[in-house]
């Protein structure tokens, strides 16, 4: 028996794939490579020692799934893959929902031929919103505030649905704060197209040279230093929470949501130093003015993942910022080849 993982070669796919063989399970892969490289996945084997099946199809091509469904006994399935970005969300929303809703659904509707009723999706924080209070307990109401943000708080009902029309599904909803970091191989990693939206791999980009100065967005806000603050988790011990959620669906039913964060936030100009002392490196900023749609402050309430799940996350803001630079130092292209770059810019 195995476990599906969509979106496997992504930033949080691949780091979950090596938890999970390291593990001992067996895994298969449904990736499009929309937002990946297989490299990844070439370098998840290499780090666990292990091969898996992968298949390069979209979950919008329900033939492809259907056949990935019947070539290989499937006991559950983690499901990752998904448009992620919040800006181009808002230029082409009815694409992040065609990509991320119809897919699930196509998604659930194979799993549901099958028998396969275990699932893990990834969530966001981003379903909160930009003013719930902190720390955020799960039971907040839900308030996304852009098309991708939607998508998940979307996604989240129809799951909901999905389990109250049948009740031997099994259904977690894991809520990421703010993933960061990589396997401390420093192997596998973030790797964003064109110039980064997150701040953590903006900053690596500063450290390493490609990118000139860190624009902060904002320091008028009512925080300790006036800049926004946020949950930063390291990937490996979100990649490890994936694994409690898998148990947990395993040997129970019913729908739950979770929120994966530290319960700890830090400042945007907290984060610019623990990565300066970090890299050793100098990140040059400027304060520009906010960014629409950001909250002040986003923290998670992680007493609910700790008492139902066994986990909490272990890594601290020094290892984030220290395995983030190590991936960065090695790769500064990501995945792609010196010549690939080379190519790109001729
Ligand atoms: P990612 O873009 O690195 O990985 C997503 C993977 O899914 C990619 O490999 C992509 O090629 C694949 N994919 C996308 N659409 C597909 C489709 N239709 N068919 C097959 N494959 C498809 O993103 P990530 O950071 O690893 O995020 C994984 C999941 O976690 C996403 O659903 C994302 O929305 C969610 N999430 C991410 C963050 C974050 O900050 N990284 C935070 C909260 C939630
Ligand atoms: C963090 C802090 C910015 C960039 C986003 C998505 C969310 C989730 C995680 C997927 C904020 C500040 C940032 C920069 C800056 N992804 N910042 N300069 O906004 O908390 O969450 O990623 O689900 O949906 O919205 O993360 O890393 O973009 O920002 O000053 O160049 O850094 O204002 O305070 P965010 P982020």
């Amino acid at each position: 028996m195995a476990i599906l993982v969509t979106g496997g070669a992504g930033y949080i796919g691949s780091h979950t794939c090596v938890e999970l063989l390291n593990e001992g399970f067996e895994i298969i892969i449904v990736d499009n490579f929309s937002n990946s490289k297989p490299e990844s996945l070439k370098r998840v084997s290499e780090i666990t020692g292990k091969w898996f099946k992968t298949y390069n199809i979209d979950l919008l091509n329900a033939e492809g799934l259907e056949q990935v469904f019947s070539e290989n006994e499937i006991e559950a399935v983690i499901h990752f893959a998904g448009l992620k970005a919040v800006g181009e969300s808002v230029m082409v929303p009815l694409t992040y929902y065609q990509n991320n809703l119809i897919g699930t659904v196509i998604l659930c509707e194979t799993m549901k031929k099958y028998g396969v009723k275990n699932l893990v999706f990834s969530s966001s924080a981003t379903v909160y919103g930009s003013t719930a209070e902190v720390p955020i307990p799960e039971e907040t109401p839900l308030e996304a505030v852009n098309p991708y943000g939607r998508s998940k708080q979307m996604i989240e009902e129809i799951l909901q649905d999905l389990y109250f029309s049948d009740q031997s599904w099994s259904i977690s909803l894991l809520r990421y704060f703010n993933p960061i970091g990589a396997h401390a191989s420093g192997r596998i990693g973030e790797d964003p197209n064109g110039i980064p939206n997150n701040l953590l791999p903006y900053i690596s980009q500063v450290a390493v040279g490609k990118l000139q100065l860190l624009n902060i967005f904002g320091n008028d806000y009512q925080t300790k230093d006036g800049t926004g603050i946020r949950d930063y988790i390291h990937v490996v011990d979100l990649a490890i929470g994936h694994l409690r959620a898998l148990e947990k669906v395993q040997s129970t039913q019913g729908v739950e949501a979770y929120n994966l964060g530290t319960g700890r936030g830090y400042s945007v100009l907290e984060m610019v130093q623990a990565f300066e002392s970090a890299s050793g490196e100098s990140i040059p900023y400027t304060v520009i003015g906010r960014r629409p749609g950001d909250a002040a402050v986003c923290f998670a309430d992680v007493s609910k993942a700790r008492d139902q799940l066994g986990w909490i996350a272990a890594k601290g803001i020094d290892e984030m910022c220290k395995d983030t630079w190590k991936w960065q130092q090695s790769n500064p292209n990501g995945y792609r080849k010196e010549t690939e770059v080379l190519n790109e810019s001729n």
